[in-house]
């Protein structure tokens, strides 16, 4: 194996600018060769500002290009299965925004290309690689493997456990600001909604979370694009509740996650800090941010929440600031590029395969259906394990 992979990016947008041409561009096992973008003035601009030796418009000239390893994709969702279709059949390895495909068709097709053509695909659906997820579930899992309980803790003895008490509960709450969305995710060409493009993150965390349990059964109520919830049932009685408004604010973070079970409470706040209630021993943990330009406020999220103000502070765009004086919570990004590049060099499972990309996505598209029908709906085995070579 090379010293370095050749890397190209395919899409410079506004995620290529804030993750990927940086990430990939500072890596020294990797040699990011390429930039492509439909649009010139983004492939010349990204070639520009990271050095990049070589621009197209178009994703064939890499595709081509016998030194490619892999290429990393940012485009529009509607434009991932003809270039992975394209770079599979080269066999070329494919590190792929979410969501992987629009529909469960184009998931299917995704599937067999990247597996006719022996390559890894890595579906960024990243939060599951994030520091502080990986330690909530590790937290977590530790807990219902052996319970451990205050001494002052309280238990009714007139009755008998009953079936459905103590499972487990995944809650997520998302409050976002839609007045920052462009076309991206609501056009429904090219992005089919913030379900399709957004809660996939979510639905494929449950997932991830609650292995080897499998969904089994979707509710979902609100708007496709916009603010919407979604229950998602596994087989063994596990649940993950969505909540995601998109009529909230900046000014505070956007996401919360909870887990509840066997009488104690998993809590992660925004990435930098998880607190645990009900265990004995169990102390908070603080996560450091991907990109902290007041390392020396402190940890936790009421520290995160002072950085946030002074960040912002004299600022009248704050778009604007993510290019020139970036402030990013750690999301699981490096932890997912760093564990596919392990999984080309080291040909290990890939941290988030075509399997998981398509799961995701089917999930999306039932949570749409449910949405609209008005009422609960099975998930099928066989839909989420689809049998493709
Ligand atoms: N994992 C995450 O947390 C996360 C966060 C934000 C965005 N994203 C994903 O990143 C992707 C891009 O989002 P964005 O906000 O940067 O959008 P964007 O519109 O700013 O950028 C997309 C770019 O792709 C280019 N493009 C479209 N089709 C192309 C093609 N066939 N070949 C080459 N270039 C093409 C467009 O010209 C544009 O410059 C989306 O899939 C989005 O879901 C992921």
């Amino acid at each position: 194996m090379k010293t370095k992979l050749v890397a190209a990016q395919i899409g410079c947008g506004k995620f290529a600018w804030q993750q990927d041409l940086h990430n990939l561009s500072t890596r020294s096992d990797v040699t990011l060769k390429w930039v492509c973008d439909v649009d010139p003035g983004s492939a010349r601009a990204a070639a520009g500002h990271f050095h990049v030796p070589e621009k197209t418009t178009d994703f064939m000239e890499i595709v081509n290009d016998p030194e490619v390893d892999f290429i990393k994709i940012a485009t529009s969702h509607e434009a991932h299965l003809p270039i992975i279709e394209a770079a599979a059949r080269a066999g070329k390895h494919i590190f792929c925004e979410k969501p992987m495909a629009m529909y469960d068709e184009e998931g299917w097709k995704i599937i067999r290309a990247v597996r006719r053509g022996g390559v890894k695909l890595c579906v960024d659906l990243n939060r599951r690689m994030s520091p502080a997820m990986q330690a909530l579930r590790q937290r977590w899992l530790a807990h219902a493997a052996s319970p451990k309980h205050h001494p002052w803790r309280y238990i009714e003895k007139v009755r008998e456990l009953l079936p459905e008490e103590n499972l487990p509960h995944l809650l997520i709450r998302i409050q976002d600001e839609s007045s920052s969305y462009g076309l991206g995710h609501l056009n429904p060409l090219t992005g089919g909604g913030e379900i399709i493009g957004e809660s996939v993150h979510w639905l494929d965390l449950a997932c991830w979370f609650f292995a080897p349990q499998l969904p089994c059964e979707i509710t979902a109520w609100g708007s496709s694009r916009l603010s919407h919830g979604i229950h998602l049932r596994f087989d063994r009685g596990a649940c993950m509740t969505l909540d995601f408004s998109c009529s909230g604010t900046f000014d505070f973070p956007k996401e919360l996650y909870e887990v509840t079970d066997n009488a104690a409470l998993f809590r992660s706040l925004c990435f930098v800090e998880n607190d645990y209630y009900g265990v004995p021993g169990l102390d908070r943990e603080f996560f450091p941010l991907q990109e902290d330009p007041f390392p020396e406020m402190g940890d936790g999220e009421e520290a995160y929440m002072r950085k946030y103000r002074a960040h912002v502070e004299n600022s009248t765009n704050s778009k604007l600031l993510e290019r020139t004086r970036p402030m990013i919570l750690d999301k699981g990004h490096l932890n997912m590029l760093d564990g596919f590049i392990r999984a080309v060099r080291e040909d290990l499972p890939s941290p988030c395969d075509e399997l998981a990309g398509f799961r995701a996505t089917y999930l999306a598209q039932r949570a749409i259906e449910s949405l609209e029908l008005k009422r609960t709906l099975s998930v099928p085995v066989e839909k989420i394990t689809p049998c493709i070579l």
